[in-house]
């Protein structure tokens, strides 16, 4: 078809076009975008509400952790479980899971805060600096998770940096715990420091929480200063002392 633009108009219209950033021909030819009509979008009609795409939905991490963690009914199932739960950051940023340690079905079990270093690239709680003063405050009330200690931590994952958990962490992760505590079946807990204060007794204060019996999940529970913070405060081991004697009296107690 000839063209019904003469040179100059032709031309003009071209550089418009370039002015307005149109430097590459996409097709060879023109189209005439107007005389598609098959392919037109159905206008919608007047007082008709377009319909609106659906929302993505938001998932509850707290709900699918306690879904998955209810569904498991043995330890093996537990740590499965936790292996899949993709709703906690920290979990892609850590090399493990950090899933526990010791007799499962031991009398003691032992929650501490979260994996660190050490504990993240061997995949075992309380392997570091901290897990050796662990050990041996143990060995001097004649327990051991070699024996009848079982350890794990409120979280499994190692937070970057070391850092505190984040409430909205502790909070994913309990579901797990609980269930954990419930699959090991101890006849008592003992809280290593104030991250697993606050998670498994909703309260913080390991200063004065320390050396009290208080209660959750119908277990008997034991705060004690953590580990870690023995290391840097070698003063307090006499109350570390004293809560140990408290757990060995205890224990013989349930006998
Ligand atoms: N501190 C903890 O609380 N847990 C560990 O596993 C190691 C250090």
């Amino acid at each position: 078809m000839e063209s019904e633009l003469d040179y100059w108009s032709a031309r003009a219209l071209l550089e418009w076009q370039v002015e307005l950033g149109a430097t590459e021909a996409m097709i060879d030819g023109p189209l005439d975008r107007y005389g598609l009509v098959d392919q037109k979008p159905q206008a919608a009609r007047v007082g008709e509400v377009p319909p609106v795409p659906p929302k993505p939905q938001k998932v509850d991490p707290v709900a699918v952790a306690r879904q998955l963690a209810t569904a498991a009914q043995a330890l093996p199932a537990l740590r499965a479980a936790m292996e899949g739960f993709d709703q906690c950051d920290l979990k892609h940023g850590a090399r493990n899971l950090v899933f526990s340690d010791g007799q499962a079905g031991a009398r003691v079990m032992i929650i501490g805060e979260a994996p660190g270093r050490e504990e993240d690239l061997q995949g075992r709680p309380f392997v570091g600096a901290a897990g050796q003063l662990l050990d041996k405050m143990l060995a001097a009330i004649d327990l051991s998770r070699e024996k009848n200690v079982y350890i794990t931590n409120v979280l499994p994952w190692r937070p970057p940096q070391n850092r505190d958990p984040l409430p909205v962490e502790i909070a994913m992760l309990l579901p797990f715990l609980e269930r954990h505590v419930a699959l090991a079946q101890p006849d008592v807990l003992v809280l290593m420091g104030n991250i697993a204060c606050q998670a498994v007794l909703g309260k913080r204060g390991i200063t004065r929480l320390r050396g009290t019996w208080g209660q959750a999940w119908d277990k008997p529970v034991l705060p004690m200063f953590h580990p870690a913070y023995l290391l840097r405060q070698g003063a307090a081991k006499r109350q570390a002392w004293a809560d140990l004697l408290e757990l060995k009296a205890r224990l013989g107690a349930l006998n």
